[in-house]
Formats: C-alpha cells, structure tokens, sequence
C-alpha cells in the first residue's frame, strides 16, 4: 500500500470538505475498507474522524490511540457488550440504526450515569444502481429507518424522548462505488428536506448531517475518474443553496469515504505457480492467493486490471493468451479475475500484479482451507516497511484446543 497517496486522499477530503462547508466538516474514514494499526495512526495523523463498525474496529483504533471521540460507531446490530464497550472507550457517536438498538443505547447510558451522543441512519429511498450487495439507501434496506415510511420521523421524536441520548443529527448511505454526483445531492436533498420538517413539526434542529461514503473508484482504465474536490464543491454548493432556501443553519457535514481513500493506493502481488491450458476450452494461471485475499470477483464479479509484473513492459510486446487468473482454494469460484491477457510464456515464479486491492481486500481476507493471510507492506517515499505480518500456521492454530 502506498501511504503518501492514502495521506493525499485524506488531505484532498479534508481540504474539498472544508472548503465546500466550512471548517466544522469533518471526513470520517470508513474502516471497514481497510482496517489495522498503521491506517488509523495516519487516520489520526492526518485529523480524518473514522467511522467504525465493530468491537473489533474501535479496539484497533484504540491500540494506537486513536482519539475515538472522532469515531462514529455503526452496525445494524449492536449487542449490550458492544455498546458498554464502546462506551467505556470513549466512542463520540452511535449511529443508531432502529429502535431496539436506541432503548439498548438509553439503558446504557444510564447505568453509566452519561449522555451519549447519538446520529439517527436513515435511509432516503435512493437506489444508486450500483451491484446489489452495496445497495442500502433503498426503503427496503436491512439498514437504518425508512423517510417514507414515516419510520424515520417515528423514531425521530422517540429519540428526543430518552434522557441519556443526545440527537445530533442524521446520516445516511445509499451505496458504493457510486460515479454520479446526482446520487449525493438527491439524498442530501431529500435529509435537509426531512431536517426541516423536523424543526417545523417537533421544534427539533439537527446539528450534524452525516451523508456517508461511496465514491467510486477505478478498476480498469475505462471506468470514470470520479474527482473528489469537485463533487464535493458540487454537493457543498447545493447543501448551503437548500439550506438556505428551507431557513436552516448549515449543519456540521460529515462524510465516510472508505474505498476512495484506500482502494488506489493499494495492490496484490502473487507468485505464479500452475499454468493450466485446455487447448479449445480455457487457459488457468493459479496464483499463491486467491479467493481469500480477495473474494470480490467471487462474491460480486468485480473487476480488476492483472498485470505481469515482473517484466511488465517486454510482456506486452508478447504474444498473449486469454486466462482466469485463479486462487489455490478448492473451490471453482476461487476465480480472482476472468478473461485476463498474459503473455502465453507465463511461467512458475513469475509475478502476478492485481491492482487496486486497497479497500475490502485484506479486509474481507479469510482462513478459508487453513491458508495463512499474506503480510501487507508499507511504502512511503520509496521505503517500504512491514504494516502487517504474515500469518504463521502456529497463528492458524492458536485457538484449537487439543
Ligand atoms: N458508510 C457506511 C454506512 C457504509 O456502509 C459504507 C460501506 C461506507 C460508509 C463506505 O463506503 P465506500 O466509500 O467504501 O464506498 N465489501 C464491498 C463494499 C461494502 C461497502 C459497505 N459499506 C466491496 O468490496 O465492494
């Protein structure tokens, strides 16, 4: 992973935020895309806020120090010894997905003796036509609370009931690897609409508006390049616009970028190891990782550009051949990319690239058929540095008993 374009990822979000409006924005690193010690000391580094979805999370997070009253907790089901333990670390918000979870958060709060400080999910019925699996701004979402439904003024007025929840606003994601700037500004839209009329109906004015992640990125050369400075500038002129004409104050904007900040920034090197060719059907490359590394082509036939990379240039002059560049699972799916051009001499040893592994890469890894994680290395101007170790086999059984 390359840590100078994760900083200026970070700083182009700080910067496009804050200018769009006005310094109390703050971008939020969504984690789950890539998630270990080393990411949150640059996240804290560089003054990025993070939104995190687990225990798991915030104890990483709190392992180098990261100062979690800039963490956003989410998740649709957060369980008691969750709560009490992002609590007891100091978790800034709760990004409350439904009612049982804000009755669990009350109760919480009130054995502590505190108020915690609360951000309603909900969802505005926007469908960002991404794939499916990423789709959550729907009505129909497993997520957050449904405007149209009226579910979410519901739980809205329910929230300003509980003495030990302070309500600081809204958030809202519709979706993932989304390119059109349209999708931002209707949910913006649609939020600031329901802020409104929650300070007509209940006298109730939300200070933050959290509008969550989701700017695409580039697998492939043809995709789109989405450019962060400029729609952020364009959903920040429609925010202040609509606020303006609806009479509210600007509230504290917050956003959740994870894939834009890491996904670039990050590639997967494989050693190639079985060169398989059924002459008149297909052509397989087996690399040393596979599906548990990257499950994304098997779980979403997500694309990816493969390069040969040990000899990248003279490859291209070769002549090439069409393969699946495959995993060393026992599984068919174990697919990490299909229809890939390799020079036909591909061979044991050679280097595999695939590039823009950063986000949900390592962090969707597995165990799967007892295979080690692969370690994840650092370069920052030139010097590389470990970040993550590999896995040993004596890590693979420390938790079986005999
Ligand atoms: N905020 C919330 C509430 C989210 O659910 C997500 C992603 C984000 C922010 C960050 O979205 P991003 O900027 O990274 O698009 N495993 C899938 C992606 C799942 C995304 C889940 N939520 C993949 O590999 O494509």
């Amino acid at each position: 992973m390359d840590e100078d374009r994760i900083r200026l990822q970070c700083r182009t979000y700080l910067r496009a935020m804050r200018e769009a409006f006005g310094e109390a924005a703050l971008p939020l690193y969504a984690s789950k895309a890539a998630s270990f010690k080393q990411i949150y000391r640059i996240m804290q580094e560089e003054g990025m806020g993070i939104d995190v979805v687990s225990v798991g999370e915030i104890c990483t997070a709190h392992a180098v120090g990261f100062p979690l009253e800039r963490a956003y907790f989410h998740s649709n089901n957060k369980t008691d010894a969750d709560i009490l333990y992002a609590m007891e670390r100091g978790v800034g918000y709760f990004v409350v997905d439904n009612r049982e979870e804000l009755d669990a958060i009350e109760r919480v709060a009130s054995e502590k003796g505190s108020v915690q400080k609360i951000l309603l999910r909900l969802t505005p019925g926007i469908d960002p036509h991404t794939y499916e699996a990423v789709s959550t701004g729907n009505v129909d979402s497993k997520f957050g609370s449904a405007i149209e439904t009226g579910q979410a003024e519901e739980i809205t007025t329910y929230a300003l009931t509980l003495p030990h929840l302070h309500l600081a606003g809204f958030h809202c994601h519709v979706g993932s690897q989304v390119f059109d700037a349209d999708v931002f500004l209707r949910s913006a839209e649609i939020m600031l609409r329901f802020m409104a009329e929650m300070r007509d109906k209940h006298g109730y004015l939300a200070e933050e508006l959290d509008l969550g992640g989701g700017f695409g990125v580039r697998y492939l050369a043809e995709d789109p390049v989405m450019n962060i400075a400029d729609t952020v500038k364009t959903v920040g002129e429609s925010v202040q616009a609509l606020c303006r004409q609806l009479g509210l104050p600007l509230p504290a904007i917050r956003m959740e970028p994870g894939r834009s900040i890491v996904a670039e920034a990050g590639m997967t090197l494989y050693t190639v190891g079985t060169v398989k060719q059924i002459p008149g059907y297909k052509n397989y490359v087996s690399v040393d990782g596979g599906m548990t590394d990257n499950p994304r082509f098997a779980l979403y036939r997500s694309p990816y550009t493969v390069l040969l990379a040990n000899r990248t240039e003279k490859a291209e002059a070769e002549e090439q051949m069409r393969c699946s560049v495959v995993g060393r699972c026992c599984e068919s799916g174990d697919i990490l990319q299909e229809n890939v051009s390799l020079p036909c001499d591909v061979t044991r040893d050679d280097l595999v690239a695939v590039l823009t592994t950063g986000a949900y890469n390592y962090a969707m890894s597995s165990n799967y058929n007892r295979l080690p994680r692969p370690p994840v290395i650092m370069v920052k101007k030139g010097n590389a540095r470990l970040v993550v170790k590999r896995e040993t086999f004596e890590d693979l059984v420390r938790n079986d008993l005999d």
